[in-house]
């Protein structure tokens, strides 16, 4: 690689958020077009061509027809390389969803224009914007009739708390889909092409339309420069640096499905759209990306992606310097000498043994056993050790035990690698000491049990205990007698107690109760 700065200024890696259905797979494909990746649309998730899903210890991914697993899409358009992250898009999302979101730069919000914001992409935005994450709204479905573009704008910026900026709108829709009126670049991109084939019309730099086309007549034409008229007036500017800063959201309108707007929105984006910068380690310095010494973090560990070798790969985010295959890095926390020779990277249908990566980029390094979420890696000799990433606040309990008491062995260790990985949480009842296992999605669990059961041959039983809201109590200010069947006193696997409400009323209750108790949320 000549010229890693080059290089790194052309990364642009990113997760889509959204909620199922609202068309993150048809806008993946879509890029994936654009970039020559893939021939056909539908080769993305495995419910719709099987080929993606190849590893069968996704039974249950093939079974529900979801994915999974989070995987990295790698590809090249517009003189840009784009790593885009794909988030599990099914209602029962995990924390690896979440955990993705600390690997990316940026993200794309597609919302379905007839539904507005959903629940998933409220909870995932929530970190977005903890995170400062730079987001782009892509409102999609505008072949259909949807709600009212200024409504939908109104509405991202009052439940999620975000300013927004339109990049485009709507020249009608559903049936009377004209076209997008496109501010960045003062052009109307039309639906379908005019009689003179042409699908662009230039405006004039009153962002009007010259005299003698045919939309001038066009109410609905009108109607569109009306509201453009009204969000500019009384709208956002366009501030790239609030952008930067994840304060603005640039909003964008288009149709996967007739690929229509997707590929000016991509381009757009990918100018707005920040490259790899640096992130902070423990002791508060930043490390740049075009630093000589290497380094990355684990944010995901997939196991058994291939059932025969029960191999595990550590998905690790490039943060500075050059990858090369072959090359040694320290894993900090053991400060333990290790050789990265064999190391993936993700493309839509294959996996590929990589030779050299840069910041932003993503790898796949074989793992067997070694890596924990959050590990730094790091070449050379100073030390390096990333912030560790975030927890998040499980909010579904099951028991768990070994169904057949005479395994407890291989119980045990299944459980103690398993919560290793991050698959799942993992507390004890404080008097009893019962496990219990904590997630933010359903999926975590069904996931749990079926390796349990086929990679260390463990059966075991599951007890659903529900919804519960947990909340960490300072040690200090603990009383175990403030533990009722309504709040339950667990301890983490860190030793640390923690409180499982039954709902918000027995929340408040406490509080009441004991005004000076401080409880705390993890993310
Ligand atoms: P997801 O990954 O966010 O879950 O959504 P996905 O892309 O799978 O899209 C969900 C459904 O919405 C699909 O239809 C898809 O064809 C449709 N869709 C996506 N973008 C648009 C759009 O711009 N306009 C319209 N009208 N529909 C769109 P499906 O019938 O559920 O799935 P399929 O079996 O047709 O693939």
């Amino acid at each position: 690689m000549s010229n890693i700065t080059d290089e790194i200024s052309k990364r642009r890696t990113f997760a889509i958020i959204s909620h199922p259905d609202a068309g993150k797979t048809t806008i993946t494909e879509q890029m994936l077009l654009f970039g020559g990746v893939v021939r056909e649309a539908g080769t993305v998730k495995g419910k719709k061509s099987g080929n993606f899903a190849k590893s069968d210890w996704m039974e249950i991914e093939q079974k529900r027809g979801i994915s999974v697993t989070s995987s990295v899409l790698q590809f090249d358009f517009d003189g840009k390389r784009i790593n885009i992250l794909d988030t599990p898009g099914h209602e029962d999302f995990s924390e690896d969803t979440y955990r993705t979101l600390m690997a990316v730069d940026s993200a794309v919000m597609v919302i379905d224009s007839a539904k507005g914001i959903e629940p998933q992409t409220k909870k995932l935005f929530e970190i977005v914007k903890q995170r400062h994450i730079p987001v782009f709204t892509f409102f999609n479905k505008l072949d259909r009739d949807g709600r009212d573009p200024l409504e939908l704008m109104a509405e991202l910026e009052d439940i999620l708390g975000i300013d927004t900026y339109p990049m485009n709108w709507p020249i009608g829709s559903g049936q009377v889909l004209q076209g997008l009126y496109n501010m960045y670049d003062n052009k109307v991109e039309l639906y379908k092409a005019d009689a003179n084939g042409n699908k662009e019309i230039p405006l004039e730099a009153d962002g009007n339309i010259a005299d003698g086309n045919v939309l001038k007549e066009n109410k609905i034409w009108r109607d569109a420069l009306d509201e453009v008229e009204l969000v500019q007036m009384a709208g956002n500017q366009l501030d790239e640096d609030a952008i930067l800063r994840g304060e603005l959201s640039p909003v964008f309108f288009g149709s996967a499905l007739t690929n229509f707007g997707v590929e000016s929105f991509l381009k757009t984006y990918l100018k707005y759209a920040p490259a790899p910068s640096a992130k902070h380690t423990v002791d508060g310095d930043a490390v740049e990306p075009e630093s000589d010494q290497f380094s990355g973090f684990v944010f995901k560990i997939q196991a058994n992606m291939n059932p025969q070798h029960r191999d595990r790969i550590a998905f690790v985010r490039i943060v500075s310097g050059e990858f090369q295959r072959g090359m040694d890095v320290t894993l900090g926390r053991e400060n333990k000498k290790i050789r990265l020779s064999n190391v993936t990277q993700f493309m839509a249908d294959s996996r590929e043994n990589v030779e050299t990566a840069v910041p932003g980029d993503i790898i796949g390094v074989y793992d067997t056993g070694t890596f924990q979420i959050g590990d730094t890696i790091f070449s050379g000799k100073k030390q390096i050790q990333f912030e560790d990433l975030p927890t998040f606040t499980p909010e579904l309990f099951m028991r768990v035990s070994a169904k057949n008491v005479m395994k407890q062995k291989s119980f045990h260790k299944g459980i103690a690698q398993l919560v290793q990985e991050g698959t799942i949480q993992l507390y004890s009842a404080w008097s009893s000491g019962d496990y219990i296992l904590g997630a933010v999605g359903q999926l975590q669990f069904e996931v749990f049990k079926f390796r349990m059961e086929n990679e260390y041959n463990s059966e075991i039983v599951l007890e659903p205990m529900g919804h519960k809201i947990a909340r960490w109590i300072n040690p200090e200010q603990l009383d175990e007698k403030m533990a009722s069947s309504r709040n339950l006193l667990v301890r983490d696997r860190f030793e640390q107690p923690l409180f499982l409400f039954e709902n918000q009323f027995a929340e408040r209750w406490f509080k009441d109760k004991y005004p000076k108790v401080e409880l705390e949320s993890k993310l």
